[in-house]
């Protein structure tokens, strides 16, 4: 079922009213809270400070790439249950829940940045009028954070002798496909130190379904952090089977299924590629690695996790030179930018990783994104984007090879042939594994994947050979 049209199924029942919500911060995560609350039938008024995203959201657009939102953004908007604004003093007296959905940038040394958490929370305070509505933090935010809130706040309801009402309630949702995670949570994670409160605010979520797991704020925060740390781990894991599948002449895809159907493993997440990136899986870990070494406690797994996502990018450009040599001068097509398919967010791209790596070397490069089109990406280097181009067969013309960096399914439908004829050179290295190596093959590439081994490209073999 579309995510959109999963709405109606979840209109507040009859004994769950509606409230009203204000919810800081329209990016991803902000504007998804704001509008799946709007069609559930609360009042959400969203904040933020750029006057140019308020207004582009006031009018239905949707700046940023997210499947179904725009949708759900109109719907809201036109049935006046949802509004934008700049201004706290607009958007917080009238709240019964305020939530906190801006962004937790890692420092240089790991730890997270929560100048916008603490600004956030000053200019809600400053706008409470009297009021003492439940404070929700969805930011992934280190743990002990609701805490900095708490401080923040009563500072500034003292005189009302009430206790701030503050909640921990992080975020689960996938970049592209949010919305669709908004609608069908496996868990909803609420930690407070009230009860009331929390049960408060597992009500909004009525009728979404997934398990309401309620703690304190301590634990909630560390959810989070565990949750996303454990997919990277996940990650990193495959990855390094894969790269023993590579030494081993082994197929990684069927590891994958043989350990799979144990119900303990399962299959998900267990994509070998050129790692993960994204404004989440890299941050987080770091951020949790962090807290530990602040208060003495080491963490091994996380640090191998992040070394062996490291050593997916160089070991990307290890076989493109195991194949075409040395890559000065040589010329290599590569699609996909972004971190993953479905955004256009190139923030911790492992594929900007690898291009950086071969322009390093001396290649030139082509490169085309089925959504970073437009050049003007600040995020993205300059030498890489005067490379793009708007086609994927452009890119491939003349190429010595072909990299494969993100798993846009579009890149599927390309015509092998056609692809072949526009080559100058074979190779092709599938760095998300979303080509079929006999297909490509059979069209006259040597394919090379991410455990899916070929003779020229596997140390082990070499070293047989050389023994021979
Ligand atoms: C992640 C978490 O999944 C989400 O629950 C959390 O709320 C935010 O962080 P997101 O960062 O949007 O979501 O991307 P995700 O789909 O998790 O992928 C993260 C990275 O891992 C991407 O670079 C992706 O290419 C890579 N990945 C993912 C793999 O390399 N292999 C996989 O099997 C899955």
């Amino acid at each position: 079922m579309g995510a959109v049209h999963a709405a109606s199924r979840h209109q507040l029942n009859g004994h769950t009213r509606a409230h009203n919500i204000a919810v800081v911060g329209s990016g991803h995560v902000g504007t998804v809270m704001a509008s799946g609350f709007a069609s559930l039938g609360h009042h959400v008024v969203g904040i933020d400070r750029s006057e140019a995203l308020v207004r582009a959201l006031s009018d239905g657009e949707v700046p940023f790439h997210e499947d179904g939102l725009p949708d759900l953004v109109r719907d809201g908007v036109r049935s006046n249950r949802l509004r934008f604004t700049t201004s706290y003093a607009d958007g917080v007296p009238k709240a019964d829940f305020i939530f906190l959905a801006v962004d937790t940038p890692a420092t240089p040394v790991g730890a997270a940045d929560l100048r916008n958490i603490r600004a956030a929370a000053h200019s809600i305070a400053g706008s409470l009028n009297g009021t003492n509505p439940v404070i929700v933090n969805k930011s992934t935010s280190p743990i002990g954070t609701g805490e900095t809130i708490e401080g923040i706040i009563r500072g500034k309801i003292a005189a009302t002798r009430r206790e701030p009402r503050i909640v921990s309630n992080p975020e689960f949702l996938r970049q592209g496909r949010a919305v669709f995670d908004f609608f069908n949570p496996d868990r909803i994670v609420i930690g407070s130190r009230s009860n009331r409160d929390a049960r408060a605010v597992a009500s909004l979520y009525q009728g979404l379904g997934g398990e309401i797991i309620i703690t304190n704020l301590r634990t909630a925060e560390m959810i989070k952090y565990v949750a996303n740390s454990f997919l990277a781990t996940r990650i990193s894991f495959i990855n390094e089977v894969a790269r023993l599948c590579d030494a081993l002449g082994v197929e990684v895809d069927h590891v994958v299924a043989g350990i799979g159907h144990d119900e303990r493993i399962g299959t998900h997440f267990f994509k070998p590629g050129i790692g993960f990136g994204g404004s989440c899986l890299p941050k987080d870990i770091a951020a949790l690695r962090y807290m530990g070494e602040a208060l003495g406690v080491s963490t091994p797994v996380l640090s191998a996790v992040q070394q062996v996502n490291q050593h997916q990018r160089t070991d990307a450009v290890r076989k493109l030179r195991s194949l075409l040599g040395s890559l000065d001068g040589k010329r290599i097509a590569v699609w996909g930018l972004t971190f993953k398919a479905q955004t256009e967010d190139t923030r911790e791209s492992p594929a900007i990783d690898v291009m950086g790596l071969l322009l390093n070397e001396g290649a030139e490069l082509r490169v085309y994104d089925p959504v970073v089109r437009q050049r003007e990406q600040p995020r993205v280097p300059a030498r890489i984007r005067d490379a793009l181009v708007s086609d994927p067969l452009e890119a491939a013309r003349g190429a010595d090879a072909l990299a494969i960096l993100t798993d846009w399914s579009e890149f599927q439908t390309v015509p092998l042939a056609g692809l072949r004829s526009s080559m100058t050179g074979n190779v092709i290295f599938d760095g998300r594994n979303i080509l079929d190596r006999t297909t490509a093959e059979d069209a006259g590439f040597v394919y090379v994947g991410v455990g899916r081994p070929h003779p020229a490209a596997t140390p082990a073999t070499r070293k047989a050979g050389a023994a021979a």
